[in-house]
């Protein structure tokens, strides 16, 4: 892998004209109020009650909460006549409780009459002034972290020693317990074999989609005149060497993360290596179905924020680690994980973070596989970042001088600036993740991905860091 040339640095008119920037966030991460709630997590970021009401639980009632939507009118509305577009997403990795309580969520196909009863209630009151919809965010993350290793909620698949591991990381207290059940029920080792429950999760959330925009092309796009998609992602795998069998096992790789989802939305089908592999475990789509699920995207948004080294792993399960992994930038530990018989190594890039290994040309590999291999669709970089790990530093100067993060976007933006000019690859806009800091799921609020920071101990105040003033001064339009 070549070492990255230090970009250039760029600014807004280096890219084409209407080019959207911007900067993601999820209601959870902010507000809170789902499965995720139930998982162990009681506090996010204030941002519902600093915007007055703060709902604890979903309800299975079919009506429409009041106070939602006038939460969100209001949070639109401020954001359009600040001159900030909104573009949402309906569901970002979790659903309400009531949903989970009463079938299981996405493990059963009645979400997706939900799902587009939800769809339906937003374009309804809010499309009159949102023109970028998403479906999902991280569908695979819902599939293989929530059902598989059982990282994030519902926490399905989880091992009990994982558990533990989870309660003693974040010093839960001792009455702290899962929720359900099922959460300690062992069903696979979480470097084994994950069942079929994430291969259900996943085929829901793509019958789902497809309904949604379905739905919304055939009674609202013509009139709110607005476009709809998807977010996936992918880590991006770099064959640990260039032989023919590291090189398939990367392949093998992306087919298990963006091509699970990807490839039924391009062709209506899984990819050939799951089908091969998994054989009945995983679902099939009728033929009506895949007509559905096919095409079902206006644009596809990627989230991308880091690669990892694969090497082909054999089949039985054998998981020993390479011996030899070479790299001079390297000096952080490896990890692995036999994964659907080829083996990720976490092995840092360039070494920054527990899991970003940053590696900036990836973004622009990434781009030039998708417009190659599913026909050169529009694109939105939906997420880009990294965070600040157990910065315990309240307010202080290190932690809002925040050079790492900007240098890791400029160099990502510079590398997303070549796919388009170099590769012609149709990307729209480019989307940091985070606005402020939030809840980072697994890790709490101790890894912060803001632009702003978030002083959790002293009435959760708010300070911009530099990498907020570099968006400004870099990407932001300026006032006409
Ligand atoms: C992807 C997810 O969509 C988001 O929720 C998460 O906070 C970021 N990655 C950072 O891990």
């Amino acid at each position: 892998m070549a070492t990255p040339v230090v970009p250039a640095a760029t600014f807004r008119h280096d890219f084409p004209k209407g080019f959207l920037f911007g900067a993601s966030s999820s209601a959870f991460q902010l507000h809170f109020c789902s499965i995720t709630d139930l998982f162990g997590w009681q506090d996010g970021t204030d941002h519902y009650h600093r915007y007055e009401v703060r709902k604890r639980k979903g309800k299975l009632s079919g009506g429409k909460n009041k106070e939602g939507i006038a939460f969100y009118n209001k949070l639109i509305n401020k954001l359009l006549a600040a001159g900030i577009i909104p573009v949402v997403t309906l569901s970002h990795w979790d659903i309400p409780q009531a949903l989970d309580d009463e079938y299981g969520g996405f493990l059963s196909p009645k979400i997706t009459k939900d799902f587009v009863d939800f769809a339906n209630l937003c374009f309804a009151e809010f499309g009159d002034r949102v023109k970028l919809w998403i479906t999902f965010c991280g569908p695979w993350s819902l599939a293989y972290t929530g059902y598989g290793t059982g990282t994030i909620a519902p926490g399905r698949g989880v091992s009990s020693s994982a558990v533990e591991d989870l309660a003693t990381r974040h010093r839960l207290p001792p009455d702290f317990t899962l929720c359900r059940p099922y959460r300690t029920r062992i069903h696979h080792d979480a470097l084994g074999d994950p069942g079929t429950e994430p291969y259900t999760v996943a085929h829901h959330q793509l019958l789902a989609h497809a309904a949604v925009v379905k739905l919304y092309r055939k009674n609202y796009q013509s009139t709110q005149k607005g476009k709809i998609g998807i977010i996936l992602q992918q880590i991006w795998p770099v064959a640990l060497t260039d032989t023919e069998k590291d090189r398939a096992a990367a392949q093998r790789n992306i087919d298990y993360m963006l091509g699970w989802f990807m490839d039924p939305l391009y062709k209506g089908d899984y990819p050939d290596s799951m089908k091969d592999f998994l054989g009945c475990r995983l679902p099939t789509f009728t033929s009506e179905e895949s007509q559905t699920v096919k095409g079902s995207y206006d644009f596809i948004a990627l989230n991308y924020y880091t690669a990892s080294y694969v090497r082909d792993a054999p089949e039985d399960g054998a998981n020993e680690p390479p011996s030899v992994v070479t790299d001079p930038r390297t000096a952080y530990e490896s990890k692995f994980k036999i994964n659907h018989h080829f083996l990720l190594i976490s092995h840092s890039l360039e070494g920054y973070s527990e899991w970003i290994r940053v590696y900036p040309a990836g973004i622009q590999e990434f781009l030039v596989y998708v417009k190659e291999k599913y026909d050169n669709p529009v694109i939105y970089i939906s997420e880009n970042g990294i965070d600040d790990k157990d910065v315990s530093l309240s307010t202080s100067w290190e932690s809002l001088t925040d050079h790492r993060r900007v240098s890791y976007y400029q160099r990502h933006l510079s590398y997303l600036r070549k796919a388009i000019t170099d590769n012609g690859v149709n990307v729209k806009g480019y989307f940091i993740w985070s606005l402020t800091d939030n809840f980072e799921w697994g890790e709490s609020t101790a890894s912060r991905f803001g632009n702003v920071y978030i002083d959790y101990d002293n009435g959760h105040t708010r300070h911009p860091k530099l990498s907020a003033e570099w968006f400004r001064v870099h990407l932001l339009k300026p006032p006409e």
